[in-house]
């Protein structure tokens, strides 16, 4: 899968060349690109934003730089298209899996500043993505939030031990809680059963957990998997 980010701030994508995303790309098996939208700008000082027609605070980006962008990089809409905002649709597991089975590559818009004027979403983009009920200062970190997501359904960025778990939450339930050695910690005991070798014992305790667990912490869910 092919993953094309538009930003203004392409060095906050740095984050993605560590751990499994970065391996990732470094195997081959998934690609990000990283797009800078300023050099896109036919303004003589590359400016990207102007303030907003009508009034009122803050700046918002221009549509000809991010036009030419997008242009350059899906000339002819193969792409899933996605702009990150707090209007969006929620991202959770479903969605997830949606974009992850989906054969088309991904092309990511970030905004910033008041945003991005309305005609070149409305010219470009396919859908808009929010990753919860609250406003960043940029597109950058959600768009990193959903490109760590969905990677792990690539085929080839888990190893198979790792995507066996994928089913935790969209099967309704949190995850047990791990341990690792040593055994004792600061006087705290891994569960005695932990240690019996006793597989059968292990799945009922770690099933058992879970579900106090999610009732616990997440009544909702527990709610509704009945
Ligand atoms: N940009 C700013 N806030 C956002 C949010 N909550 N989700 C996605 N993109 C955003």
């Amino acid at each position: 899968m092919k993953i094309s980010v538009l930003t203004l701030f392409p060095e906050m994508f740095g984050a993605l060349n560590s751990s499994i995303v970065g391996r990732a790309v470094a195997g081959g098996v998934l690609e990000i690109d990283v797009v800078d939208i300023r050099k896109y700008s036919k303004d003589k000082h590359f400016k990207c934003d102007d303030y907003p027609f009508g009034g009122g605070a803050g700046m918002v980006m221009t549509p000809q730089p991010i036009y030419d962008a997008v242009q350059c990089v899906d000339p002819e809409r193969k792409c899933r298209r996605i702009y990150m905002s707090p209007k969006g649709r929620r991202f959770d597991d479903s969605v997830v899996r949606e974009l992850a089975i989906d054969t088309r590559d991904i092309l990511i818009l970030c905004g910033h500043y008041e945003g991005v004027d309305q005609r070149v979403l409305d010219l470009c983009i396919d859908e808009e993505i929010s990753i919860g009920d609250y406003v960043l200062t940029g597109g950058e970190l959600a768009a990193m939030v959903v490109i760590d997501a969905v990677s792990r359904f690539v085929p080839g960025v888990l190893g198979s031990s790792q995507s066996n778990r994928d089913e935790s939450i969209s099967s309704g339930r949190l995850e047990y809680p791990q341990y690792t050695r040593p055994a004792e910690f600061m006087g705290l005991k891994v569960p005695e059963i932990l240690l019996s070798g006793h597989h059968a014992n292990v799945e009922k305790w770690r099933n058992e957990e879970a579900e106090r667990l999610t009732k616990r912490l997440r009544p909702d869910l527990s709610e509704s998997i009945k």
